[in-house]
């Protein structure tokens, strides 16, 4: 018979890991960072207590194998990230990665074997907060990061990819083995917190979901001219911060004429040179953040605001460098996935229960992006309060994230037994 999901091993395993992380307001623990490295050797510590086969790959994404009876079949997937943006809550990524360890730990306590293997995984770098592009780990596993790129991948204080990797002891002659081929892997499934407040207003514990929106992401350099803020006239100024704003604003105004309900457009890092009270900026280095559930619109919106921001550096006499981080495809979930979740959802639901489970899109990205290139892909959600992330207010009930775990292990028995 098998249990469900215990909250006091949930909330422990969540606690524990946001104590790796850099001082300040909410959760900082960026990829590759000394405190990551020490928060994956504590988790990789753990799914050896449960017997998992524990695997690195050379971008280090780690796999945490439970055998099933037949290791010849592709293995079934779950798991997502521990990296987290500046000043996180202690949810996002990390609740999937719990959720993978307590659902072996049910199987286990079970007494179950599952057909096939069963990977509880770690993806790499999956916000952009670092390199201003996600999904690295997961990018890599679907083929669209080669060996020769890492070096020219860097954060803003110019370290790279490639450095961090090394540095961390990874081993880049295995690089070629990272990328995995369409159907190597039966399913892959992972749990996330929603980080919008669908599931809240509409009173439900558990989402499927059925599409995930991608990103697209660009680095704008602006050079214009650093002088005196009293001794240039406002006729005589090219003013680089100036021109961020107004760009800032077509982005703003062009993003709301997306085609679709789920486009958005965000700038999010803006570094001002020289950033001193009485000097015209000079130079500006801005992130632009465009997302949509369809292609169609994200492209429009992207060369509606290119052209836009061009429009805006000739009339301003500023010199515009664009750099294009990424370009990413929505992606659908598998309707076979979500089928296995809804099988799961009315498996646990008790009789008198009211329906506590709804379909809904996914706003931010996710691994399961990348995965679904060699994987048929699903995703649960669990609710995020007043759908806040990505800020120390986040948060989600130990309760919630245990029902989110009953339905995913049950939907992981179901497919790593077919
Ligand atoms: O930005 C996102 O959508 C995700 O949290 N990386
Ligand atoms: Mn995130
Ligand atoms: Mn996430």
């Amino acid at each position: 018979m098998m249990q469900r999901a215990n909250v006091k091993m949930i909330k422990e395993w969540i606690q524990h890991i946001d104590t790796f992380k850099i001082e300040g307001a909410g959760t900082t623990r960026l990829p590759l960072s000394k405190e990551e490295m020490e928060c994956r050797s504590y988790i990789m510590k753990e799914m050896e207590k449960f017997g998992l086969q524990v695997n690195v790959d050379a971008i280090g994404n780690i796999m945490g194998i439970l055998p099933g009876s037949n290791d010849e079949l592709p293995a079934v997937w779950t798991g997502s990230h521990i990296d987290t943006v500046k000043e996180a809550g202690m949810f996002d990524g990390v609740a999937g990665v719990v959720a993978g360890l307590e659902a072996v730990r049910l199987i286990k306590e079970a007494g179950l074997t599952l057909k096939r293997n069963l990977c509880v995984n770690i993806y790499t770098s999956e916000e952009s907060t670092r390199f201003s592009m996600g999904c690295i780990g997961s990018r890599a596993m679907a083929g669209h990061l080669m060996k020769e790129e890492l070096g020219q991948i860097k954060d803003m204080n110019g370290i790279s990819l490639k450095e961090l990797l090394e540095e961390n002891g990874f081993n880049l002659n295995e690089y070629d083995k990272v990328r995995k081929e369409r159907r190597q892997v039966h399913a892959a499934v992972e749990l996330h917190i929603e980080q919008s407040p669908n599931l809240e207003k509409h009173k439900k514990s558990v989402g499927i979901v059925d599409a995930i929106c991608a990103p697209s992401n660009l680095i704008l350099t602006l050079h214009g001219i650093q002088s005196h803020a009293g001794g240039t006239s406002m006729t005589d100024r090219s003013d680089a911060f100036m021109a961020a704003a107004e760009i800032a604003l077509a982005l703003e105004e062009v993003s709301k004429q997306g085609m679709s309900a789920y486009t958005t457009g965000t700038v999010g890092y803006v570094s001002v040179l020289p950033n001193a009270v009485n000097v015209i900026p000079g130079k500006v280095i801005m992130s632009i953040d465009v997302r949509d559930c369809e292609q169609v619109s994200k492209t429009y919106v992207v060369t509606e605001f290119m052209k836009r921001a061009k429009e805006i550096c000739a009339k301003r006499k500023i010199k515009l460098k664009i750099e294009k981080k990424c370009d990413d495809i929505p992606f659908l979930c598998d309707p076979q996935i979500i089928s296995a979740i809804v099988n799961s959802c009315k498996f646990i639901q008790d009789e008198e229960e009211v329906e506590f489970y709804m379909h809904l899109m996914s706003g931010a990205y996710h691994d399961s992006l990348f995965l679904g290139e060699f994987a048929p892909v699903g995703m649960i959600f669990v609710p995020s309060r007043d759908g806040i992330s990505h800020s120390p207010l986040e948060w989600t009930d130990y309760e919630d994230i245990a029902k989110g775990i009953d339905v995913l292990t049950h939907t992981l028995i179901q497919l790593a037994n077919e």
